[in-house]
């Protein structure tokens, strides 16, 4: 029978497929779009399409995000959006469905019932065969830590719904934790600066968009975008040019809390292990990561090297990737799980 491998990272902005063979082959966001069919919900659209009517659907068709903080709160939601997904990444040139195995990566503290739902999920998603593996142990592979010796890093993942934080070794999590501050909550933050700063009532994508094109933690930075949204006071439709430096302090306060949960647990670490975070630093993946200044704010701040990979949105579908053709370091992560 036809087989194929994929390393699965269902985030809470995006879903990411790596597929053996070909790298990542999408990467789009965690959203399905219902019709309200006479009290049968039927799915209109997923992904970047359904993300695209947010705000915007007429009375009958809601957007869904089956995600929240790190964690599928919709099964439903999510299996039917994940079937959609795998449709679409299935090559033409299989006749008959190949046998899917998947890498996939799992919230920080996962309990027993939530494995068990999030197998269900990926089975009706037509999910045959599937490997779960902590999604910051997933992210550290992904971008080369050398998560089996002694020492394997200290990485923090800021995503859309929480960040994670673990130092590692011998395959394992030493220390960590999961706080829930990621780009969601700096996109309401942002959304409420933006009312305050410049009078206007600006959508959540528009909000977004502002928050990866415009801001930074780069002070007096003078990148500016032009948007669109409701004058608070005369009710009528406006532009205005928003500006990073403006937004400075909304960002810099998240981030910064980020940054304090990054330090209290290093100071829960022993000596030993602080030694060797001193000596190598510190990894910061995810898509939060992007934002410009981070490595130096964060360096500064912590005394530390930073480091923020190129791919550091891609690090745990890429780290799912590796695993599929390292079955001895899989075996070897799943018994430490
Ligand atoms: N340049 C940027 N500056 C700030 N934030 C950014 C930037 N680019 C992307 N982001 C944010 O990164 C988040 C998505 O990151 P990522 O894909 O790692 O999250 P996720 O895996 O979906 O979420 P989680 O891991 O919390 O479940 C979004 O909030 C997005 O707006
Ligand atoms: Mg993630």
């Amino acid at each position: 029978m036809a087989k194929m491998d994929i390393a699965l990272d269902l985030g809470t902005s995006y879903t990411s497929i790596f597929v053996s063979g070909n790298g990542i082959v999408l990467r789009e966001p965690s959203v399905i779009a219902y019709f309200d069919d006479g009290g049968r919900r039927r799915v209109r659209a997923v992904g970047n399409e359904a993300y695209n009517m947010t705000d915007k659907a007429p009375e009958k068709t809601k957007t869904v995000c089956p995600i929240i903080d790190g964690s599928i709160k919709d099964p439903d939601a999510c299996a039917e959006m994940l079937k959609e997904f795998i449709e679409r990444i299935m090559p033409d040139s299989y006749m008959i469905r190949p046998k899917i195995r998947c890498v996939l990566g799992v919230p920080t503290g996962i309990t027993v019932d939530e494995r068990e739902m999030y197998e269900s999920v990926l089975m009706r998603a037509g999910i045959d065969d599937i490997s779960m593996v902590n999604s910051v142990m997933l992210a550290a592979i992904g971008v080369d830590m050398p998560v089996s010796s002694d020492f394997g890093g200290f990485i923090a993942s800021i995503g859309g719904g929480s960040t994670e934080i673990a130092a590692l070794s011998l395959c394992g999590i030493i220390s960590g934790c999961s706080v829930n501050i990621g780009g969601d909550m700096i996109d309401r933050v942002l959304m409420d600066s933006i009312s305050g700063i410049y009078n206007l009532n600006a959508g959540r994508p528009v909000v977004k968009s502002v928050k990866e094109k415009v801001c930074s933690l780069i002070r007096n930075d003078c990148a500016t975008a032009m948007i669109s949204g409701i004058d608070i006071e005369t009710k009528t439709i406006r532009a205005q040019a928003v500006s990073a430096d403006r937004l400075y302090d909304a960002v810099y306060y998240y981030y910064m809390n980020i940054i304090d949960a990054v330090e209290s647990v290093i100071n829960t670490c022993s000596p030993t292990v602080a030694a060797e975070i001193q000596r190598c630093g510190i990894t910061v993946v995810g898509g939060g990561a992007k934002i410009p200044g981070l490595a130096k704010l964060m360096s500064e701040a912590l005394r530390l090297k930073v480091r923020v990979p190129r791919e550091a949105q891609y690090a745990t579908a890429l780290g799912g990737g590796k695993l599929l053709s390292d079955p001895y370091l899989l075996e070897d992560i799943l018994s430490h799980a």
